[in-house]
């Protein structure tokens, strides 16, 4: 018997309210859409599922069901105008990170900014915008998964801005160092979870990468190796996401690891701090 289209939607509503799923709707209608191989607004044309869909579409669901984040079955997600691909083993972007790319911007409009790294480009989501808003400038992309660096490559190509790009497989600002690159700014949504945080991610969340969510015992980990490595430069800006829950003490890590910086913190629309802007001169 064919599966009427109103039930299937239903089902799925019905099931991932369970999950907890913040948009059980929506979700149903792009597994409905990912099972029908249409866009979204399109499901609607149809009155019900042949077999083979019903099969997909069931298939689906019940990954969904298990904790597999939407974006990776859909294999792809908005972020600031742009559609790009995603896949398992690389972080989601997240909406609160759209905080980071515009202070990006307001910083490389005031100063003098010739050459920036981004340290960390998962799916290329921070990076890929700023290249084609400032086609001008130099750009390094620094990584340690070998697989979100592929897919950043492949969302730069996607983007016609992949000769604007330089990737590089390694850590922290191990790459730039190694090849003698000058830089005047480093942007990271590092991983800051700590140990006690981890324990309690959703079991979506836990299917994102380890290497991109946990930041050490306290969550500061990326930082202070960060800011080991800035010493042998003569002055940088950085702007770095964090998590509410560090602040202070970031701001204990930084009073005990730089002299002579300046800092700025940004919240981001929930009122939590979730950007801040260093600027340093090593004298
Ligand atoms: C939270 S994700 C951020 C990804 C993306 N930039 C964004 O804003 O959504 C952190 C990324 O940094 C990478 N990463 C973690 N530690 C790193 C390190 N020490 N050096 C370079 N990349 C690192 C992870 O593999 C992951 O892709």
């Amino acid at each position: 018997m064919l599966l009427l289209l109103k039930e299937a939607l239903l089902k799925a509503k019905n099931e991932l309210a369970k999950i907890n799923s913040s948009a059980p709707y929506l979700e149903a209608e792009i597994l409905l859409a990912l099972a029908l191989d249409v866009e979204r607004p399109y499901i609607y044309l149809f009155d019900y599922l042949n077999d083979i869909q019903e099969k997909k579409f069931n298939y689906l669901l019940k990954k969904r069901l298990q904790g597999v984040p939407i974006n990776y079955l859909q294999g792809k997600k908005y972020f600031f105008n742009l559609e790009l691909e995603i896949e398992e083993g690389v972080f989601i972007p997240r909406p609160e990170t759209e905080l980071l790319l515009e202070k990006s911007m307001e910083v490389i409009c005031k100063k003098n900014v010739n050459s920036l790294v981004e340290i960390g480009v998962g799916s290329g989501n921070i990076i890929i915008p700023l290249a084609l808003k400032f086609p001008n400038l130099k750009f390094f992309g620094c990584e340690i998964s070998p697989k979100a660096l592929k897919l950043a490559l492949k969302n730069a190509k996607k983007y016609k801005i992949d000769d604007k790009i330089e990737f590089f497989l390694g850590p922290y600002l191990f790459p730039i160092l190694l090849r003698n690159i000058s830089i005047d700014l480093i942007i990271a949504n590092p991983p800051y979870i700590s140990s006690i945080e981890m324990f309690y991610l959703s079991k979506e969340v836990k299917r994102e990468p380890w290497n991109a969510l946990y930041g050490g015992f306290d969550g500061c980990k990326f930082y202070r190796e960060l800011l080991k490595e800035i010493k042998i430069l003569d002055k940088i800006i950085m702007i770095l996401e964090i998590s509410p829950f560090i602040i202070n003490k970031l701001q204990r890590i930084l009073n005990l690891y730089l002299k002579n910086y300046s800092l700025e913190v940004y919240k981001d629309i929930l009122d939590k701090e979730r950007v801040v802007i260093i600027e340093w001169q090593n004298i």
